[in-house]
């Protein structure tokens, strides 16, 4: 855990506030394979890492609630008992989405103090906003004794995302970021959202993400839309969710729907069976294989679902260019964000040279690379 940025966070929080606050930590994830299957209610195979959110966080009785970014050195104040969602985009709506979904859930909170701070840049596709969610209403439901299961706060978070934010995200990343297991990766079925914990240990192997740095806009309505293209398939197919189609079932109506459409049907539908065949080559310590499907979910993304963009493909062609990167693919949401790369150990050092400089030369920005360590999911700091 990082420990400077405890430090700071409680430092701001006890400038500001003075008092003595509850610590959290709530973990971002990584994702290693089953992109865009989870509101599907599909498979996927997140993981919980090293870093993420740190909040400090206390009861007010001042009848007015105050948020500190640390980061953004921004500030807000609201009362508990007027709520108001902030412009679209703004990291204040993750904040407020958690209090407001408490409420709808029929808990009563007081006013409180919260600064928060982390160690995930925004649009890396690692969940910096599940952590943030995870982190308030793990703190509110803790100062506040208001008796929530982890499963219910995952809920919340996730209403908070859909109905303030306004992307109507699956459950992966709160999930993930809530029931991390250090040193496991979760085969989580998002159908009844339990998960089955695989201890990660590849070896002479190991997890590498290159961010791209960017982050397209209108990636929140491409990802609506791909949602609501999969529903209306599902509809048409007369099941529940794509989860529930095979390839077959989808043939029987590719002549009724675009295709465009078919072939994102097709991609969920092969990427959740990729999932699974992922799970049993990390079991039998099948690496190759594991790397094959990592890379078939990169195409998936690319050209059946087109969530990817030109710079993540472009770290995905550098890393088939290297005989030790065994898989490589983007993850989380797309249109921006990482990419994560399973390499051998010894090749870490040239390969992240060589794709470093590639990336300069052709996009004139720098890419950023991080080692992540697989860790518990959210929870209070001793
Ligand atoms: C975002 C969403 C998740 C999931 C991924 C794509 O991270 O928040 O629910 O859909 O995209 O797999």
């Amino acid at each position: 855990m990082n420990q400077a940025l405890i430090s700071n966070i409680k430092t701001q929080f006890i400038a500001k506030f003075q008092g003595n606050p509850v610590m959290i930590f709530s973990p971002g994830r990584i994702n290693i394979i089953g992109e865009h299957t989870d509101y599907n209610d599909g498979f996927v195979f997140p993981a919980a890492v090293d870093k993420g959110i740190v909040a400090a966080i206390e009861k007010s009785d001042s009848g007015i609630s105050t948020v500190y970014a640390v980061d953004k050195e921004e500030i807000i104040e609201f009362s508990v008992n007027n709520l108001k969602p902030y412009q679209k985009g703004s990291w204040q709506n993750y904040i407020l989405g958690v209090v407001a979904e408490i409420q709808n859930n029929n808990k009563t909170i007081g006013n409180f103090n919260i600064a928060f701070g982390g160690d995930i840049p925004a649009g890396a596709g690692m969940s910096s906003s599940a952590a943030l969610e995870n982190s308030v209403v793990f703190g509110l439901n803790e100062i506040f004794n208001l008796g929530l299961s982890k499963e219910e706060m995952i809920l919340i978070s996730q209403n908070a995302e859909h109905h303030y934010v306004g992307v109507k995200c699956g459950i992966m990343d709160q999930y993930a970021s809530m029931f991390g297991i250090k040193n496991n990766a979760l085969l989580l079925d998002c159908r009844t959202i339990k998960s089955k914990p695989f201890e990660i240990n590849f070896k002479d192997h190991e997890l590498l993400l290159i961010n791209t740095n960017v982050k397209h806009s209108l990636s929140d309505s491409a990802y609506n839309d791909r949602r609501s293209v999969c529903e209306s398939i599902a509809g048409m197919l007369q099941v529940k969710a794509l989860r529930d189609a095979t390839e077959i079932d989808l043939e029987t109506i590719k002549e009724s729907i675009t295709p465009e459409n078919y072939q994102k049907a097709l991609y969920v539908i092969q990427e959740n069976d990729r999932v699974i065949k992922a799970s049993k080559a990390i079991e039998s310590c099948d690496l190759g294989t594991l790397g094959k499907l990592i890379y078939a979910s990169h195409e998936g993304l690319q050209h059946q679902y087109k969530v990817s963009c030109e710079e993540l493909d472009f770290l995905v062609e550098q890393a088939k260019l290297n005989g030790h990167v065994l898989g490589a693919r983007m993850m989380g949401g797309g249109f921006g964000g990482c990419t994560i790369n399973l390499i051998a150990k010894s090749a870490t050092e040239s390969f992240k040279k060589v794709v470093s400089e590639a990336y300069k030369n052709k996009f004139n920005k720098e890419c950023s690379i991080y080692f992540v360590e697989l860790s518990d999911g959210t929870g209070i700091i001793a």
